[in-house]
């Protein structure tokens, strides 16, 4: 027996040899980690808990920088019993709130401050919606550096964000805030984000949060907050994925999210927070909880009680709370009763003051909160142009019939109609943060400043965004008249989408259509410039207006970037990174879909569709007209079978067969036809974006390999199952050149 044992010892010890030298050891990393411990070592359980409180400073968006610091929190702060604020900003107050806790608290341990940066700090950039239209994964990284640059020089050290839900629902408001509809789209967002934000932790980045961990986007209804419940395959396949993408591509943090799944709230999911979390996915930074999330499991039926819900948090691997002050309440009692065990805290203090090594806090609390450079970063130049190129590349011309945009420079008035004309307030969007109406070109003043004097520009309003009044209409139907072009403005007021901001329907808000059509009738030729957080039902637009323009909410410089596109300087190349319904009805309604057993067929009465309505959306996933057009040729194949350890080259010949220099996207899907489990009818696997000049043609070539046709398949295994495969390629995801393939495995 004892020789059994030794023998036993003897392997482990040599694996573990093994084991350690097997990996490779992050010197830096080990470092930290080193230094993490030594501070853990002298802390004590209320310190160490303390680590794991997040209050905030007001309720954060607008500006809220504050002058004075509370008592309480003066005093939580001494006490140590603070490890983050969240909504405090500025180089001096942040600066001023570090100094009580490096200076008059016993262990001299940062707080680190996080805010909500979802599309810029004072610059408002577009929403991320908007930006991931472009389907340009590098000018959104580049977003994210500019957004960093502006927070960190404000003493801000974390954003919460990207968000990387999958929304497969225009009534959720949140959709407004991700990148839309598809994994693989999404997921090259979100990695792109992580990087912007983080770089290499300088200075001026910032700490990235994947949020909302996991499914938020799926609420029942598209009624945010609500209850979520799909299969552990659809899971794992779509709304995952995009998390996955955060954490390879290492963000810092991540956010749990309110909804529960399969009957479990996130905030008290021990196989989303620890087993996929840290098991499989090896995630070394920290968790914290949304607003109140932790508490709101009382709510939900899972906690009887702000002690258990913490007990519950904490053992699941929720590392910080937010404002429920589950923790800072319960928790070192939690402890004493040996209901939470003491390695699960210091586990959780540990990845928390990791982040705040990998800052640099320790070295230097100071580090953000220096004014001279908040005074230089703050709407610079240099920021405020990467803003104007991000919002122009957002933009999606949906419709252009004779050719009406762009704009021929010699129309002597244009009308400039709409509540969405003049306005400044809504174009810093859903989460404007420190954004500013007054720093925002609207778009009349963006044509004025365009056309200078050589074009007169009138203006009407017609009628506010959610009006029932005609009032308006006889003024905006006479300055049309007195026009030789009209450009409708019309849309969505930013509160209209992001949290708590669902729709039941998805038409223009108000009387907008009516006052399209009353416009309509005077025969000018008009063109509709769209702002909007979410796909909307735009029927009537898209039978009657020859021109239409989707431009989301594009931040400070939308007016600019709304004339140089109307006007031809830049040529739109944004594509749809959501499919448009024609009515609420058809939601959900994606390109991804499954084709069921009777694919719909509007000749053949016993099929999946509707009666009253079309099989196709308004406008495709992937959707997006430019001022010159594409014709794509040669579809071709290098092999045609290949097996796990092969990858086939798939090209394509793009011409610009129009009369402009272009940029267009070239997507590349792939459809596994017959599988363990059913597969959906296309996924997105590659896209390109490239430049043509006027008349030029180029070759566009596309890698798949094994490893790109993988999914959770019968036995729950993500693999990929020898077979026939379907290639596409085209300009969205309807319009497509096709092509086969074989998977033949080992
Ligand atoms: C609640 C939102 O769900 C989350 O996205 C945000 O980061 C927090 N509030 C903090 O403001």
């Amino acid at each position: 027996m004892k020789k059994y044992f030794f023998i036993l010892i003897l392997i482990l010890t040599i694996s573990n040899i093994g084991f350690v030298y097997s990996q490779k050891i992050d010197l830096s990393e080990k470092r930290i980690f080193e230094r993490v411990d030594s501070v853990l070592s002298l802390m004590t359980l209320e310190e160490k808990i303390g680590q794991l409180n997040q209050l905030s400073f007001g309720i954060g968006w607008g500006p809220t920088v504050k002058s004075n610091v509370p008592n309480e929190f003066r005093d939580l702060i001494r006490e140590g019993k603070i490890g983050s604020f969240l909504n405090a900003l500025g180089a001096k107050f942040t600066g001023e709130l570090q100094k009580i806790a490096v200076q008059e608290t016993r262990l001299k341990i940062p707080l680190i401050f996080g805010y909500d940066v979802i599309h810029g700090f004072r610059t408002t950039f577009p929403v991320p919606l908007g930006e991931a239209a472009s389907w340009q994964p590098e000018l959104v990284e580049l977003s994210a550096h500019y957004q960093a640059l502006e927070a960190s020089a404000a003493g801000v050290h974390w954003t919460f964000s990207p968000m990387v839900d999958i929304a497969r629902d225009p009534r959720w408001g949140r959709i407004m805030e991700g990148s839309g509809e598809d994994t693989y789209l999404g997921s090259q967002m979100v990695a792109a984000r992580v990087r912007g934000y983080q770089g290499n932790l300088s200075e001026n980045n910032i700490i990235a949060c994947a949020k909302h961990y996991a499914g938020y986007g799926g609420a029942e209804g598209g009624r945010d907050y609500n209850t979520v419940d799909f299969s552990e395959r659809t899971f794992r396949d779509v709304y995952l994925p995009p998390f996955k993408a955060a954490v390879d591509a290492g963000v810092e943090t991540i956010m749990a999210s309110f909804n529960e799944i399969g009957g479990i709230p996130s905030s008290g999911n021990k196989y989303l927070l620890t087993d996929i979390l840290r098991n499989e996915w090896k995630f070394k930074g920290f968790v914290v909880s949304d607003w109140n999330s932790i508490g709101e499991m009382i709510n939900h039926g899972f906690a009887s009680n702000l002690k258990q819900a913490g007990e519950i948090s904490i053992n699941a691997g929720l590392d910080m709370d937010m404002e429920s002050r589950a923790y800072i309440t319960y928790l070192t009692e939690s402890v004493r009763e040996r209901k939470v065990s003491e390695d699960v805290v210091n586990e959780s203090v540990r990845r928390i003051l990791r982040v705040k090594f990998l800052l640099g806090l320790f070295d230097d609390p100071f580090k953000y909160c220096n004014k001279e450079r908040e005074e230089k970063t703050i709407l610079s130049k240099e920021v405020k142009d990467a803003a104007l190129e991000v919002a122009k590349k957002s933009i999606v011309l949906l419709k252009n019939e004779g050719n009406l945009l762009p704009l021929k420079k010699d129309y002597n008035k244009i009308a400039v109609i709409g509540p969405l004309a003049n306005s400044t307030s809504n174009q810093t969007g859903g989460w404007e943060a420190m954004g500013d109406s007054s720093d925002v070109v609207s778009i009349l003043e963006g044509l004025q400043n365009y056309v200078k004097s050589e074009t007169e520009i009138l203006y009407s309003k017609g009628c506010n965004i959610d009006d029932q009044s005609t009032s308006g209409f006889n003024d905006a139907i006479k300055t049309a008249n007195n026009s030789d072009l009209v450009i409708l403005c019309l849309g969505e007021d930013k509160n209209m989408s992001g949290e708590a901001s669902c729709r039941s329907a998805l038409d223009l808000p108000g009387l907008q259509e009516q006052l399209a059509k009353e416009i309509f009738k005077t025969g000018k030729p008009i063109v509709v410039v769209l702002m909007n957080g979410r796909p909307l039902s735009i029927n009537w637009f898209n039978e009657n207006v020859p021109s239409i323009l989707e431009t989301w909410f594009l931040g400070i410089t939308a007016g600019d970037a709304i004339a140089e596109v109307l006007f031809g300087d830049y040529n739109p190349s944004g594509k749809l990174p959501v499919t448009f319904p024609r009515t609420v009805g058809q939601v959900p309604i994606y390109y991804n879909h499954k084709n069921t057993g009777r694919p719909g067929d509007l000749k053949n009465h016993y099929t999946s569709k509707y009666l009253d309505l079309p099989l196709t959306p308004l406008y495709p996933f992937g959707y997006g007209l430019s001022y010159t057009t594409f014709k794509y040729d040669n579809l071709n194949l290098n092999i045609n079978k290949i097996t796990n350890k092969d990858s086939i080259v798939v090209s394509v010949d793009v011409k610009n067969t129009g009369n402009y220099d272009g940029e267009e996207v070239v997507q590349l899907y792939v459809q596994d036809l017959v599988g363990s489990v059913t597969r959906p009818v296309k996924e997105l696997k590659g896209f390109k974006k490239i430049y043509l000049k006027k008349g030029e043609d180029k070759t566009v070539e596309f890698t798949i390999s094994e490893t790109d046709l993988r999914f959770t398949a019968a036995d729950m295994k993500f693999k990929s199952e020898p077979g026939m495969f379907k290639v596409y390629v085209g300009t969205n995801s309807t319009d497509v050149l096709e092509s086969q393939f074989e998977l033949l495995g080992d």
